[in-house]
């Protein structure tokens, strides 16, 4: 069987998650169901990179050690890829023993050889980067990609004779053209290497300066590089050097990066592991940026998008698509609503969802929803299987190169071929002149496509196509689907089987209200930075929608009730929202409720209303209610909910 190994960086863990990460994680995680669908035994692993000045800056600004701090943004990542439906099969931490132990181990090796040197460097130092800049890579002397001026550091370190190995590295991109791709990001690291002799690595920090990483395992008073410590994580994480999984899983391996790490995977990563003597990696796989407004969107920048906000207002089906659609693997994209609600009216709702509504309902209505039996077939059937059959080799084979929107365009040929169809062979004229023979075969070379169509996107929206499937009586099992043999086979789904009446997985959307703008003196639009108007106008008595939705308002159920020990107006109020654990309010009911009239009831919490304490007693939300002439009275579900519902 062959296999497959993808990976994705391994994240900081100095700010939450956004769209970036989100991107390539989903991007990874399709490939990954691509390939087993493939017929391949896939891994697909991601993780935190949690060492560094950086993420001891950002402790502190919290307030946390950084024990604690990367263990909570850890799991923020962590959490995230469920929600998202990213399927991955490890989860590596580099505070993990298991990874700490191979860093050492290829240090040692890398050292014992020779490969590594101790020696005095000064150099432009980016925190944001955790990397030294030659004054060349400088624009206007900062970091062209934090926009922040470096600091000028000199100091005694350990060094990696990474120059040493700059012509086989030269080389070895020649004689692997696939090795970095696209090529626009090849041709942009062999020119690197043919711009000079290249630089050896400063691999080690002093701990006078630093002491949250990996301790060198010749050298007590110094800590590994984070970028040298990060990049074994590909390794690490699968058990180098004995482990099965090391064995079968890294001759594959694709690495799946934005190209602001292109240098240290392109050239650090594959000299690493030349000195270790490991073979190369397979494929690296270098994206784009997206972009807000012809900017970056990064954590320093301040102009992230929110994946789950996403998520949550579009659903995963169309967030997924969109990502997936819209960007030119290698290009830079921009990321808008707009262009989000665009993608799902069209492609999803108007050309996947009404295929799927308009047959399913007609497949009720002329042959009590279940499967016909083809009859004999005639030209329109047999140009529309043809047109099926190449737009799913295309689809497969741009996919499995990254061209994603070519993939997907390819397929949705089909779709909208089949759209056509149903208007030329116009079903409903068959059923009035009672040409059940050739509504049967019309009919099934819907559904049999349909079916096709709903196995080949599973790789970006598995939860929509596995819906789908469902849909169509068949329960989907990505062991026994091979995309392969699909554009070349024909009649798997079987006559009699039972459909669903109707479809709706991508109901149209409406988008957001356009953001608030005010008026300048001169009668002229203007948009403050944050979006929020300038002065007192009229109109302001209204919030907008967003500001609504800025609300978390769920329904739980009150779970005991205590008197405050230190204020007779408060209750400190436990309540089952649906969460791992029930939350405290500390709510100002004393005077109008008893512990025994609130307890049992469901309320309506303000669920994300930074917690505060009150007379020293943590409140983690707010319950809401009614003040009345006689007192007071709670605010409730006219019928019994589950806890955590979500009150919009
Ligand atoms: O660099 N557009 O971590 P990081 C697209 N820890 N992708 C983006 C993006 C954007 N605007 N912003 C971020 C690190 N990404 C290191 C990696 S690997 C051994 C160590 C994605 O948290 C993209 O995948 O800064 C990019 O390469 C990565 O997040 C950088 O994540
Ligand atoms: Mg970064």
């Amino acid at each position: 069987m062959d296999s497959f190994y993808i990976t994705t960086p391994i994240y900081y863990v100095n700010a939450k998650p956004h769209l970036g990460h989100a991107y390539t994680t989903i991007v990874a995680d399709s490939l990954n169901r691509f390939h087993k669908l493939m017929g391949k035994d896939t891994y697909f692993l991601t993780g935190t990179d949690e060492h560094g000045d950086k993420i001891v800056k950002a402790a502190e600004a919290n307030n946390q050690s950084p024990q604690e701090y990367v263990d909570t943004i850890s799991a923020l990542f962590r959490n995230l890829w469920p929600d998202l439906q990213c399927e991955h099969n490890d989860f590596i931490r580099t505070t993990e023993p298991r990874h700490v132990k191979v860093v050492q181990d290829i240090l040692q090796k890398v050292y014992d050889k020779g490969d590594i040197y101790f020696g005095e460097y000064g150099g432009h130092y980016c925190y944001g980067c955790e990397r030294f800049y030659t004054e060349k890579e400088l624009v206007d002397g900062k970091c062209p990609d934090h926009l922040t001026e470096p600091e000028y550091i000199s100091e005694k370190n350990y060094f990696f004779k990474m120059g040493k190995y700059q012509d086989w590295l030269k080389q070895h991109i020649l004689n692997n053209p696939d090795f970095i791709r696209p090529e626009q990001y090849r041709n942009e690291v062999l020119s690197l290497l043919e711009s000079g002799a290249l630089e050896d690595l400063c691999i080690s920090r002093p701990k006078s300066r630093l002491t949250w990483g990996i301790e060198l395992p010749f050298d007590k008073d110094y800590v590994t590089y984070v970028w040298f410590d990060a990049l074994i994580n590909y390794i690490s994480a699968i058990g180098y050097p004995e482990d099965e999984k090391f064995k079968e899983f890294w001759p594959v391996v694709n690495h799946l990066v934005a190209k602001d790490i292109l240098k240290p995977h392109a050239v650090f990563w594959p000299t690493m592991l030349k000195a270790a003597e490991i073979e190369p990696y397979q494929n690296l796989n270098v994206h784009g940026y997206w972009l807000i407004k012809d900017t970056k969107m990064s954590k320093s920048l301040g102009n992230v998008v929110e994946p789950l906000k996403m998520k949550d207002t579009y659903g995963i089906n169309a967030f997924r698509y969109f990502l997936l659609r819209e960007m030119s693997f290698g290009q830079d994209s921009s990321f808008s609503e707009e262009a989000l609600v665009g993608r799902l009216n069209a492609d999803l709702a108007n050309d996947l969802g009404n295929l799927f509504n308009r047959t399913l309902s007609m497949t009720h209505k002329y042959f009590g929803g279940v499967v016909p039996s083809p009859m004999d077939e005639e030209i329109e059937d047999v140009e529309i299987k043809k047109l099926g059959q190449q737009a799913m080799h295309t689809y497969q084979e741009e996919f499995a190169k990254l061209r994603f929107p070519r993939a997907l365009e390819g397929l949705w040929e089909l779709v909208r071929g089949l759209n056509k169809y149903i208007d030329t062979t116009a079903p409903w004229a068959l059923f009035k002149e009672k040409n059940m023979d050739r509504l049967s075969t019309v009919m099934y070379v819907l559904l049999e496509n349909m079916r096709k169509i709903a196995v080949h996107v599973w790789p970006v929206i598995p939860e929509a196509s596995e819906e789908m499937l469902e849909q169509l009586g068949i329960q989907f099992d990505p062991r026994k689907f091979v995309l392969t043999k699909e554009p070349d086979v024909w009649g798997l789904l079987e006559s009699g089987t039972e459909v669903a009446k109707s479809s709706n997985l991508f109901p149209r959307v409406e988008l957001p209200e356009p953001q608030p703008v005010a008026k300048n003196g001169n009668g002229k639009a203007v948009k403050t930075s944050d979006g929020k108007k300038a002065g007192k106008e009229e109109g302001d008595e209204f919030i907008e929608f967003e500001d609504f939705q800025k609300l978390d308002l769920r329904v739980g159920t009150v779970l005991t009730v205590e008197r405050h020990p230190d204020a007779d107006r408060l209750l400190l109020v436990r309540v089952d929202l649906g969460e791992d654990e029930p939350r405290q309010v500390v709510a100002g009911l004393a005077e109008f409720f008893s512990p025994e009239d609130l307890e049992g009831r469901q309320v309506v919490v303000v669920a994300n209303l930074k917690p505060r304490k009150l007379r020293k007693q943590v409140s983690q939300g707010m319950i809401l209610a009614i003040k009345t002439e006689e007192g007071m009275e709670l605010l409730t579900s006219s019928a019994e909910v589950i806890n955590g519902s979500k009150v919009s």
